[in-house]
């Protein structure tokens, strides 16, 4: 089945170094079955848009500004990132919440930004998938939601924050059942089925077991998609 694989390369790559992952990248997965997407930093994403034109591989950003526009420095508006030429944002990621500190309120903020701009949004949930995580989720998507009418371009990701750059991953079966609660709330508030992803130490070794999930719409991976390589072999799995 098509499921999403989309690179987080966070605060790597400058640009040449993009460029030179983009040209090794594109002729690996000219077969791929799956929807693929790579997540530079912002002064990637031009030229990475301008590589991959034509292409299936979409190019994302990892975050935008909570506002359209103002007195912001240093921010990077969902407008600005599609006329960079991007089709995709990641919104939201555990990181941004607990070095930036992002609220699910800012995250609703952005990911409607970003829907009114036609991105397709990949928005991170913050639960480690522990005991009670009903609670947690459902809170958290009430106030991500409120208020996103139009959910076709939207993509949720579920990465417990410990299996993020970690090694350590959440068992298969445990993973089915956030993902399938995370679906059930998810189509109670929009009325619509929503994609969701997994992500936390995917790699070239296990990420064929999270792919053969039938509720796991795919993958959203940082370390193992800064090597071309590996990530292909990932996409053409
Ligand atoms: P990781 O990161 O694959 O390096 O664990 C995933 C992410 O943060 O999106």
């Amino acid at each position: 089945m098509k499921k999403w694989v989309i690179a987080n390369f966070k605060l790597f790559k400058t640009i040449e170094e993009t460029s030179a992952y983009a040209k090794k990248f594109k002729p690996l997965v000219t077969n791929s079955k799956n929807n693929i997407a790579v997540c530079p930093s912002f002064v990637s994403l031009e030229s990475m848009a301008r590589l991959f034109k034509g292409t299936k591989v979409l190019v994302g950003a990892q975050n935008c500004a909570k506002i359209a526009e103002g007195a912001q420095t240093g921010e990077v508006s969902a407008k600005m990132i599609k006329s960079a030429g991007a089709k995709l944002v990641i919104v939201g990621h555990s990181e941004r919440r607990n070095i930036f500190a992002e609220t699910d309120e800012i995250v609703n903020e952005k990911i409607k930004l970003a829907l009114i701009e036609g991105l397709t949004v990949v928005v991170c949930l913050a639960d480690d998938g522990s005991k009670g995580f009903e609670k947690n989720i459902k809170k958290q998507l009430e106030t991500l939601l409120d208020g996103v009418e139009d959910v076709s371009k939207l993509i949720i990701a579920f990465e417990p924050v410990w299996a993020i750059g970690t090694g350590k991953t959440m068992a298969t079966k445990d993973i089915e059942i956030v993902v399938r609660y995370i679906k059930e709330i998810a189509k109670k508030i929009t009325g619509k089925t929503l994609d969701v992803l997994y992500g936390g130490s995917v790699n070239a070794n296990n990420a064929k077991e999270f792919l053969e999930l039938d509720a796991v719409d795919g993958l959203l991976i940082g370390g193992a998609s800064k090597d071309p390589i590996t990530f292909a072999q990932i996409c053409n799995m």
